[in-house]
């Protein structure tokens, strides 16, 4: 199977932003752009992105989740990076379109179209260094994606890093592609010397997150999570299972948790670890790596609520549980 995100459907929607207005959108080839070698993303990092899914359901219907979530999520980061503003049906017709010209390619489960809104800078000004860029494209890529799982249940190794952050603390809800460069030397690192799958940030002691998902620990009936601030990335899977899990009855507690507390707890047979994310949809954690000592969460297996939530998750995604939030879009 080809590794995730590197298959693309052969066409994109694709928008410019110049003169103070939008183009209207067209479907075109998505094997290149033109873009000039001084575009204000190439020296100035003025670029934003998002991932998302659609899912075939048995009855061939095709629907997308959460679209709304991480159309707002672009526009905040847009904003955030100083790139033009959009209105959000905007870029839902873009996502729509190009879904719907490909939906004979959106994979049946546990396959999914893996979704890619990318916002980029394009003017043509390597003396912006300190000014927005006037001029932008932006474009919905498509790439099916198999099972993320299909090695089995394996369990992850994460790196506590109390050093460093992921990126400047003020960037972390901005999902921008500087941050994800930002973080890959200690990730690299952490590889290298601990065999780790992942580096979970924790700032000064503060658990945040890791590369690429939010961090979830579950002591019995209860999930704690770092409440949102703008520090990290506000996850639409976090929230969903978060909400899950209210409507089973398990206790959220979104706050502060410190790797002391993250430690001590772990360390207890009934507890579980996991990531969110729309990649992974939430992957269990077996071990932490702690200043040179290896630490198994719960008794290093992946968690039964975690499995739990992760199904319940997948169900509704692809059908097979009421909707009862109005997460889906039927296109
Ligand atoms: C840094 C970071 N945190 C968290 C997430 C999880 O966000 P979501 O659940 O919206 O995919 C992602 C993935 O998109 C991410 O890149």
């Amino acid at each position: 199977m080809a590794a995730f995100g590197t298959v693309f459907m052969p066409q994109m929607t694709l928008a410019t932003f110049e003169n103070s207005n939008w183009s209207s959108p067209e479907l075109v080839s998505s094997d290149s752009i033109q873009l000039h070698p001084g575009a204000h993303v190439l020296h100035y990092a003025s670029t934003c992105f998002e991932g998302l899914k659609a899912f075939r359901h048995e009855n061939g219907s095709i629907n997308l989740f959460r679209m709304d979530r991480n159309i707002e999520r672009m526009q905040q980061s847009s904003q955030l990076l100083s790139l033009p503003a959009f209105d959000a049906s905007f870029l839902q017709k873009m996502i729509t379109d190009v879904v719907k010209h490909f939906h004979n390619d959106v994979p049946k489960p546990p396959g999914s179209m893996y979704i890619r809104p990318t916002h980029i800078g394009t003017e043509a000004a390597i003396g912006k260094a300190a000014s927005p860029t006037s001029s932008s494209m932006l474009y919905v890529l498509l790439s099916p994606v198999g099972d993320y799982f299909a090695s089995g249940d394996q369990t992850l190794r994460l790196l506590l890093e109390e050093d460093g952050s992921r990126c400047a603390a003020h960037m972390g809800m901005v999902k921008s592609g500087g941050n994800y460069a930002s973080a890959l030397q200690p990730i690299l690192q952490a590889r290298a010397s601990v065999n780790a799958d992942q580096v979970l940030f924790c700032p000064n002691g503060d658990v945040q997150e890791t590369g690429a998902a939010n961090f979830l620990l579950i002591d019995g009936n209860e999930i704690i999570t770092k409440a949102l601030d703008s520090s990290f990335l506000h996850g639409v899977t976090r929230d969903s299972i978060l909400t899950i899990a209210r409507d089973m009855g398990m206790t959220v507690s979104e706050r502060e948790l410190s790797v002391d507390e993250l430690l001590e707890r772990a360390a207890k047979p009934e507890s579980e670890a996991a990531l969110s994310g729309t990649a992974a949809v939430l992957a269990p954690v077996g071990t932490l790596i702690h200043k040179g000592k290896e630490i198994p969460v719960g008794d290093a297996s992946p968690g039964k609520t975690t499995l739990k939530l992760r199904k319940a998750l997948n169900d509704i995604q692809w059908g097979k549980a009421e909707d009862k939030h109005g997460w889906l879009t039927q296109i």
